[in-house]
């Protein structure tokens, strides 16, 4: 597997440690600023914990700083992913526009507008191919809230800037990104003095932008917290996902069987991995099946007339049997026998894939439900 590795700036708090340490979990290296160094260095002794981490402390409008980022993307190998994520309120409390200090709006668009764009035009050389972009904007951005003009106008910048780039480069995938209301130090000088406890905190929002970076969707607009995240722990064991790794020796082959024979989804493509490919997809709910070697037998018999099946077989759970093993043929799949209608209620096509895989698609038996009916 090719580690993935992540530009997020403003990592040392918030919402951009929040991201930091989801995809440290993952394995991601990272590479982080934020100006306040101490804050910055205590996030990388910790994410260090899990992955490769380098950390510069700088401000993003800083030419030099931008710079020294993007020689360190260089020594990383390249960036599969940069998180546009560092920006300032401006003024606090938030003035009207008619009242905003001009010198202080225009460190506002400095730092939200101008610094984003230039830290893309500094690592452009070091974007993998496919490489992701969020430019992490705001609700301020696209609605009218008084007070908000300064930092909101700016946010509408970042979002128009985003929108264009994303029609200029096909290529990637430009994601601008509404994290909503987070219970965060840029909230709090929004809202000096009040309250904010009732807002979300940022692990809230982090996971949406760890499905845009790991999933497959289209340039565009997002709400952070709209997106499907993961899917809860199971709560009795705490396992989230179940995934069955298989080895192949023509991984094209494999890969049209696989994603387009079946139809699935690809979850995570490392597919253009220098010491090596990969990809995941999304194969519906996983389970794991345990079954004796005489079970194993009868089911092979029932299903393919012989024991053929390893250690390891898949059975997929179809809409249509027929429809979905006439696919799989197409892409090479072999059938030792028409589909049977099995003593356990189901209606099962057994095929061997290219990779030698057995695999049984099953439905439930329509004949079966007509006799119930
Ligand atoms: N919180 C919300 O309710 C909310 C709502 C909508 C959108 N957003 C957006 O979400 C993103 C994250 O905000 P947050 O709430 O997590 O803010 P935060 O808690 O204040 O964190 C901001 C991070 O950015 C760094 N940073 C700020 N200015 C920087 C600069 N010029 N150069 C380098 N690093 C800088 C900060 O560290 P230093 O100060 O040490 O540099 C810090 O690490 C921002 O883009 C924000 O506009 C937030």
């Amino acid at each position: 597997m090719t580690t993935q590795t992540a530009l997020i700036t403003g990592a040392s708090r918030g919402l951009g440690l929040a991201l930091a340490r989801e995809l440290a979990r993952r394995g991601w290296t990272l590479l982080i600023d934020a100006r306040g160094a101490e804050a910055l260095a205590a996030a990388r002794s910790e994410l260090a914990g899990e992955t490769r981490v380098i950390a510069l402390a700088g401000d993003v409008t800083d030419a030099a700083h931008r710079d020294g980022l993007a020689a360190a993307a260089r020594e990383l190998g390249g960036l599969d992913a940069v998180i546009n994520n560092a920006s300032t309120l401006g003024v606090s409390p938030l003035p009207a526009l008619l009242d905003y200090p001009i010198a202080a709006l225009e460190a506002v668009f400095r730092a939200n507008v101008i610094a984003p764009l230039a830290l893309l035009q500094a690592v452009r050389d070091q974007l993998k191919p496919g490489a992701r972009i969020i430019n992490v904007t705001s609700d301020a951005g696209v609605e009218a809230y008084p007070g908000w003009g300064g930092y909101g106008a700016s946010k509408a910048a970042l979002e128009q800037l985003s929108n264009v780039l994303a029609a200029e480069r096909p290529d990637l995938r430009v994601y601008w990104v509404d994290p909503g209301d987070m219970r965060t130090q840029m909230h709090q000088e929004a809202y000096p003095g009040e309250d904010i406890s009732d807002r979300p905190p940022p692990e809230e929002s982090a996971p949406g932008l760890v499905a845009l970076l790991s999933g497959a969707l289209p340039s565009g607009r997002y709400q952070a917290r709209a997106l499907p995240s993961r899917p809860a722990p199971d709560e009795a064991s705490g396992v989230r996902e179940t995934r069955v790794a298989l080895t192949v020796a023509d991984f094209d082959r494999a890969l049209a069987f696989y994603r387009d024979g079946l139809g699935l989804p690809t979850v995570t493509d490392w597919s253009s991995g220098e010491t090596g490919r990969s990809v995941v997809l999304a194969a519906g709910r996983a389970t794991i099946e345990l079954l004796d070697e005489a079970d194993a037998a009868y089911t092979d018999d029932v299903e393919a007339g012989e024991r053929v099946a390893g250690p390891v077989r898949l059975a997929l759970e179809v809409e249509n049997v027929a429809r979905a093993s006439e696919r799989l043929r197409a892409h090479g799949a072999e059938a030792p026998r028409g589909p049977v209608h099995t003593s356990w209620g189901t209606l099962t096509q057994r095929l061997r894939a290219p990779d030698g895989m057995q695999l049984s698609l099953y439905q439930p038996d329509p004949d079966a439900k007509g006799e119930e009916a």
